[in-house]
């Protein structure tokens, strides 16, 4: 196996930090494609806890080379604010993380306006606030800042003031804000890409010559398929490409097919802000898993959404991203329940729906479950018990894909990886 992506099959959350970082062992480059800071992925090794917003989650493995694609929207001030803190941790210079030098930046304008149109309407998303979907749009439209601008005055000059005025006017206008003076602005970027420039690289050649030489790359999704811009439930959605294909335009792949794509799946579902949920208990078994998961977000501390998991969700993101395997995390907390269930149909119309196709309305859709025998492992490095199994056995017989991996605890070492399945080995 020389390529491996690991991606949220869910809504994002379900523990690919943890599974990067278990992967990344075997692994010389971990690759971060889209998204940003809205990402939080948590690793915990030996009863420390790290949370990782933009650095890839294999940053603890001293070998491991790091590396942010030209996919990313990156905010600087909390990129060295995230690169100080992690060299607390372990060695990180620049001979082992790499920035791609075309990378959006996220200036204090995109901040500004992500906030100010969750405030004003008319369709709250729930963002994280962090300017991800304002930077996405600049880039999209062509007139976003690139890392590299960053690293001259002039061009930085010239880049900024293409959008200035018209965000000004739009800012005082529609939302009663000043933003920024031009000038601040420029100075406190220019300050920050002085700051960061011994990271910055053509990230795009540089995985082109590691894949070349043989080298093992490990691609980390942020956030999840179901909030892909194209494939997610939109409009709650975040504003890049998630899925498989987001590797494709964000890192760069070339000439290469993905020969491994986990995906991570928690053992139940989770969504943190607003849109569609078909299981979503608001009972007080959903309070149970929410309390006992802590599903907590590792980025806002918004409570996530909790409910049973969802057959015809994932089927779809099997789908999108031809996932290989599923890496199946958080059974711990459903250790012990009274009730167990799994949705492996929707009722949507009077019609029975086995996959959540785009043209679904999820709304609208019914969820069908299944009832299991709740399973008491302990996890204590016995076989599963046979409640387990049988769990998990449902999970890949409908998937069409095996659970390669399941997890039982936040630490690193909490996994098994079943049977003789060596996912990402
Ligand atoms: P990510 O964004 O996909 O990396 O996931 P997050 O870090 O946002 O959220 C996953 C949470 O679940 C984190 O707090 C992890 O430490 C924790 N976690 C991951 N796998 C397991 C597991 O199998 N059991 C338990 N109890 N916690 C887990
Ligand atoms: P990780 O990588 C869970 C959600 C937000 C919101 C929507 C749009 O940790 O799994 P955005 O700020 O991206 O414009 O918000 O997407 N969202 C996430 N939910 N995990 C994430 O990342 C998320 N990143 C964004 O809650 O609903
Ligand atoms: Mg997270």
């Amino acid at each position: 196996m020389q390529t491996l992506a690991i991606i949220g099959a869910q809504w994002g959350d379900e523990g690919k930090g943890k599974i990067t970082d278990l992967l990344a062992e075997k692994c010389d480059l971990v690759v971060r494609y889209q998204g940003g800071h809205n990402a939080g992925h948590t690793i915990w090794v030996n009863g420390v806890k790290t949370v990782l917003h933009v650095i890839p989650s294999g940053v603890l493995h001293p070998h491991c080379l790091s590396v942010i694609g030209h996919g990313v929207v990156l905010e600087p001030e909390n990129f060295l604010a995230e690169l100080s803190k992690i060299q607390k941790v372990t060695k990180v210079t620049p001979d082992n993380l790499k920035l791609s030098s075309t990378a959006t930046v996220i200036t204090s304008y995109h901040k500004l306006l992500d906030a100010a149109r969750e405030v004003q309407g008319p369709e709250k998303i729930g963002t994280t606030g962090k300017g991800i979907g304002p930077a996405y749009e600049d880039k999209v439209s062509r007139r976003a800042i690139k890392v590299k601008d960053l690293l001259d005055k002039d061009t930085l000059v010239r880049r900024l003031s293409m959008g200035y005025a018209e965000k000004a006017i739009l800012f005082k206008h529609l939302y009663q804000i000043d933003i920024p003076a031009i000038e601040s602005e420029v100075e406190r970027l220019y300050a920050y890409g002085q700051t960061l420039k011994d990271y910055v690289v053509d990230t795009f050649s540089l995985i082109d010559q590691k894949l070349s030489q043989g080298k093992r790359v490990l691609f980390e999704g942020a956030q999840g398929i179901l909030l892909d811009i194209d494939y997610g439930t939109y409009p709650y959605v975040t504003s890049s490409s998630t899925a498989a294909s987001g590797i494709y335009t964000g890192a760069g792949c070339p000439g290469k097919k993905l020969e491994e794509v986990i995906g991570v799946a928690k053992a139940y579902t989770t969504r943190v802000g607003e849109g569609p949920f078909p299981t979503e208990l608001f009972d007080d078994v959903g309070a149970y898993i929410q309390q006992t998961g802590k599903e907590i977000g590792a980025t806002t501390g918004r409570k996530r959404r909790c409910g049973w998991l969802d057959i015809p969700l994932l089927r779809y993101s099997v789908k999108c991203s031809q996932l290989t395997s599923i890496a199946l995390t958080k059974l711990d907390i459903l250790s012990n329940m009274n009730e167990l269930k799994i949705c492996y149909a929707y009722e949507v119309n009077g019609k029975i729906v086995d996959c959540a196709y785009p043209g679904i309305n999820l709304h609208n859709a019914k969820p069908l479950y299944k009832d299991f025998k709740p399973f008491k492992d302990s996890f204590d490095g016995g076989k599963p018990s046979a409640e387990l199994d049988t769990y998990m056995s449902f999970i890949q017989e409908n998937l069409g894909i095996p659970v390669g991996i399941y997890a039982y605890g936040p630490d690193r070492n909490q996994v098994v990886f079943r049977q003789d399945y060596h996912a990402g080995r």
